[in-house]
């Protein structure tokens, strides 16, 4: 079978996912009316792939396999194919690790695993506050208070080849974290618009300093700040953590045309 079928499902989910990001390559939400129907399409294709589509197998389940090995990178990309509209690429996560907690600033994103389970905390900023948290001590970081930020704790939610994808937006769920559960896992990843630090859309990482949720951490919270805010937190902005990154692998899969 040749490689460039047009009728390849990867194709035509790379068709949708220009059709459907083409018009809000700036800040604007995939929550808008007029993209609901188009959207809605890319969800369905975007559902039924599996790892075959790809032509890509889980790896076997021995400790050598899918364990992350010294100087082996813990996490590799598989790039399919990038427009000014959307890239789209399959990351693939070995036993144990994490891809850790960044953003994807002004962009849509969606994330459907081919094979294995994902764990995915989904954060967003709420402002850019200039105040620091309660506990926050200043002399841990005091030119840091810059990249602090009040934040919530939107969703923690774990990931299968038979779940749907998981979302994002430009002002929901834009910040997260993914972790491999039980095994090794891969996922394809659309981002429409691509990362493009010359156009403000850099990738940033970031720890969580405390969540109000999470007891012990000494938070002091004011009560008109419990209830509804109760998933609040802070967020520190930080290099790219030293025990993660990213190498690449063949995408082994039907070429894309688009
Ligand atoms: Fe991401």
């Amino acid at each position: 079978m040749p490689r460039d079928n047009k009728s390849a499902l990867i194709q035509k989910i790379a068709k949708q996912a220009f059709i459907t990001f083409k018009d809000c390559r700036s800040a604007s939400s995939v929550d808008g009316n007029v993209l609901t129907d188009k959207l809605n399409e890319l969800i369905s294709l975007v559902t039924s792939v599996r790892a075959k589509d790809l032509k890509m197998m889980a790896p076997k389940n021995r400790p050598s396999s899918g364990a992350a090995e010294p100087q082996s990178p813990p996490v590799s990309y598989m790039h399919i194919c990038e427009t000014e509209v959307f890239s789209m690429g399959v990351f693939l996560l070995k036993t144990g690790t994490s891809i850790p907690l960044h953003d994807h600033p002004g962009m849509n994103g969606m994330i459907k695993v081919l094979y294995g389970k994902i764990s995915v905390r989904c954060f967003d900023k709420l402002e850019n506050s200039l105040t620091v948290p309660p506990d926050f001590d200043p002399q841990l970081a005091p030119l840091q208070t810059a990249g602090v930020w009040r934040s919530v704790l939107r969703s923690v939610a774990e990931y299968s080849e038979n779940s749907g994808p998981c979302l994002l937006t430009p002002v929901r769920d834009n910040l997260h974290q993914i972790d491999a559960v039980d095994g090794p896992a891969a996922f394809l990843d659309i981002l429409a618009p691509p990362y493009n630090p010359d156009d403000g859309r850099d990738c940033h990482y970031y720890k969580v300093l405390h969540s109000v949720t999470e007891p012990g951490t000494g938070a002091k919270v004011d009560q008109e700040q419990l209830g509804e805010k109760e998933n609040e937190g802070w967020l520190l902005e930080i290099p790219q953590p030293e025990d993660f990154w990213c190498g690449g692998e063949p995408y082994p899969g039907p070429v894309v045309d688009i």
